[in-house]
């Protein structure tokens, strides 16, 4: 009985000639969204890149993989997938696709009217406003930010007719109200201009790291170089491949772009070997790279000069990804999405061949991006992951707070109706498939203030954080912080590295920044080291690094930062204690241990 009503069932879905009128069905609510006023009707001729995902059915196979090939004690260690296997894993069912384009048919869009992901999970239709509310039945408006005053398209709610539902995992941009930024802390202007970093006195003696065999330069507790992090991070001497098929890929958002003079003026003064080396420069989307503009960004330069300065001569690669408005009503044109991770997913899981290392300093609230965009953008760095890509995410400069550096000005409650104060985790820190970095300052390392930590209210602990994290929370006396972290959630951040006082040059001058967006490309710069040694030796590369720092072949290699906490929320925050903690993860990196465990 059962078998023959489905078959009925199903043949009336293939035979319907016609669309009945649908029955629609809520897909995703948000409350408002805070900071934002609605403004109006958003104008129904105006262009909507409207992105749908179709379910990954067999994504916990595809997890099941990731685990597998990123576990060194599994014999399948380093096995990483293959393009064509990953999109094997994520296709969606062929019942999704046939309900999709039949929904897709009904609104007269047609086979030319779409742009398919490879493995054809997403499907991205430009529809004029108004058809997107027929579609969606739902109303568009504009909206504006209180406090930066730009104007995006959106809506706190839309639906699917109730056959569709299903098939569909979400439609963006629609409730994305969120604000990512780039993590960079502190901008200092510096007055030695003249002064190289690498001809400095250094008469100023040098510090011994207790416990640890290295020892660093006395300048380095007041200005971080590259030869700083070089000594600290136990790297000096190494020398990287610069063809052995190894790269580091640089993500950049915002309108952020490097500058390649600027990189120049850094490398005269911190790598002299690398002057007149340069990047490859990727625009998606409408990326911008202006080399005439003086608004070259501070956090692209950050990002590149510390990440090609630690891996010289590794090659790099910089994707500047566009997308954010200013929305203007009167341009009939395709409106941005005003989101930065699904334009560079899309393109870069289009390549046959990703870098094994890709750093990211951008960042926002969890709370603030809708929870099923962040799945699904999680699940779409599972699948970097999965083809052998180590991904460093920053894990925010507030702290236990949002991430606003500012505890001042600090938003810690919570935006889902009930208002109640809670720490904020930063996303992507918060996806257990990519490696979140945390920060520190000073020689002998404490951790910095304002390190990004907590517990993620999306993503559950991962079982590689199980027995790091419940040693941790057993630590913590009865009823610490009650209600305002997730006991049960991914914990942040994995690692560390410096993130202060970093010299940098912008606009032909030196610079001193910090932020987590310091200690990100830091980390990746180590880490993209170690892969250079795997592929010289013929070694897959590291991948998703997770399981394997976490386990214990590494968790024990790290300088363990057991001093500093990271106030936030009007609290004081966690504390950095021996072993994992939430403000520096396990700690900062020694390059010579971990070279020994993955490169012996
Ligand atoms: C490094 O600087 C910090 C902060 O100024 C200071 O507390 C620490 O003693 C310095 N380290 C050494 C070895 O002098
Ligand atoms: C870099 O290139 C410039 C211009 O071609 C040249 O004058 C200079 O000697 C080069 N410097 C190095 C260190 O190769
Ligand atoms: C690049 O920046 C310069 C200086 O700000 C400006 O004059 C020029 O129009 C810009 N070029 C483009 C293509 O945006
Ligand atoms: C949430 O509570 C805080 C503190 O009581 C208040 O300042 C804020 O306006 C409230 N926000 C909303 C959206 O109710
Ligand atoms: C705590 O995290 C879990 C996921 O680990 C989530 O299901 C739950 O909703 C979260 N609780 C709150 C109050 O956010
Ligand atoms: C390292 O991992 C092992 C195995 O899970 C665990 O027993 C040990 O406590 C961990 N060490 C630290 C410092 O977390
Ligand atoms: C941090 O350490 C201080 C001093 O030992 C202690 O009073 C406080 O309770 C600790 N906080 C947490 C969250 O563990």
């Amino acid at each position: 009985m059962f078998t023959l009503a489905l078959l009925v069932a199903s043949i009336v879905v293939v035979v319907s000639p016609l669309p009945s009128a649908s029955v629609y069905k809520l897909k995703e609510r948000i409350p408002n969204p805070r900071d934002w006023v609605q403004l109006h009707r958003a104008p129904v001729d105006y262009i909507l890149p409207l992105r749908i995902a179709l379910p990954q059915i067999k994504f916990g196979e595809l997890e099941r993989h990731l685990y597998e090939v990123s576990n060194p004690g599994h014999q399948r260690y380093g096995a990483h997938l293959s393009k064509e296997e990953v999109e094997r894993l994520i296709a969606p069912h062929p019942e999704s696709l046939a309900v999709i384009n039949k929904w897709l048919t009904s609104h007269g869009l047609d086979e030319k009217d779409l742009q398919r992901s490879p493995a054809q999970d997403w499907v991205t239709i430009h529809v004029p406003i108004g058809l997107a509310e027929e579609m969606l039945d739902t109303k568009f408006h504009t909206w504006k930010h209180v406090v930066h005053g730009d104007v995006v398209v959106g809506t706190t709610s839309y639906s699917l007719p109730e056959d569709v539902h299903a098939h569909v995992e979400l439609v963006q941009p629609t409730t994305y109200f969120a604000r990512p930024r780039a993590l960079r802390t502190t901008l200092r202007f510096t007055e030695d201009t003249a002064s190289a970093a690498v001809n400095k006195d250094t008469s100023a003696g040098r510090i011994t790291i207790p416990g640890s065999e290295v020892s660093v330069d006395a300048s380095c507790n007041t200005t971080i170089t590259v030869a700083c992090l070089k000594e600290l991070y136990n790297a000096v001497g190494f020398g990287a491949s610069s063809h052995n098929g190894n790269i580091l890929g640089i993500t950049g958002y915002l309108e952020q772009f490097a500058n390649f003079e600027d990189l120049q003026l850094f490398y005269a003064d911190q790598v002299p070997a690398a002057v007149n080396t340069s990047f490859t420069v990727s625009l998606i989307n409408g990326g911008g790279n202006n080399q005439s503009s003086t608004e070259a960004g501070a956090e692209a330069d950050l990002d590149v000069q510390f990440g090609l300065g630690l891996t010289f001569p590794t090659p790099g690669i910089f994707w500047s990804t566009g997308g954010r408005p200013p929305f203007t009503p009167d341009a009939i044109t395709t409106g941005d999405t005003n989101e930065p991770y699904l334009d560079w997913l899309s393109f870069v899981l289009r390549q046959d061949n990703v870098p094994q290392t890709i750093s990211t300093s951008y960042a926002d609230d969890e709370q603030t991006v809708p929870e099923s965009y962040a799945r699904r953008v999680c699940a779409e760095f599972a699948q970097l992951g999965a083809r052998g890509s180590t991904l460093l995410f920053g894990s925010g400069d507030g702290g236990v707070g949002d991430g606003n550096p500012d505890p001042a000005t600090q938003n810690c409650f919570a935006n889902d109706g009930t208002n109640r104060t809670r720490f904020i985790p930063l996303f992507p820190a918060s996806c257990p498939f990519i490696t979140s970095v945390g920060g520190t300052v000073n020689i002998p390392e404490v951790a910095v203030s304002f390190s990004g930590g907590g517990f993620s209210n999306y993503f559950q602990r991962p079982s590689y954080q199980e027995v790091a994290i419940s040693e941790y929370l057993d630590s913590l006396p009865d009823g610490t912080y009650e209600g305002l972290f997730n006991r049960s959630g991914r914990g942040i951040p994995d690692v560390a590295a410096q993130a202060d006082r970093f010299r940098i040059f912008l606009s032909g001058r030196p610079v001193s920044i910090g932020g987590t967006s310091a200690a990100t490309p830091t980390f990746a710069g180590i880490i993209s080291l170690l892969n250079s040694a795997r592929l010289s030796k013929g070694l897959p590369s590291l991948g998703f690094i997770n399981p394997l720092l976490y386990s214990d072949h590494a968790n024990t290699t790290f300088n363990d930062i057991t001093v500093g906490n990271n106030p936030g929320c009007g609290t004081k925050g966690f504390n950095a204690t021996a072993g994992w903690d939430p403000v520096t993860g396990f700690g900062t990196p020694n390059f010579g241990k971990l070279l020994r465990i993955v490169a012996p």
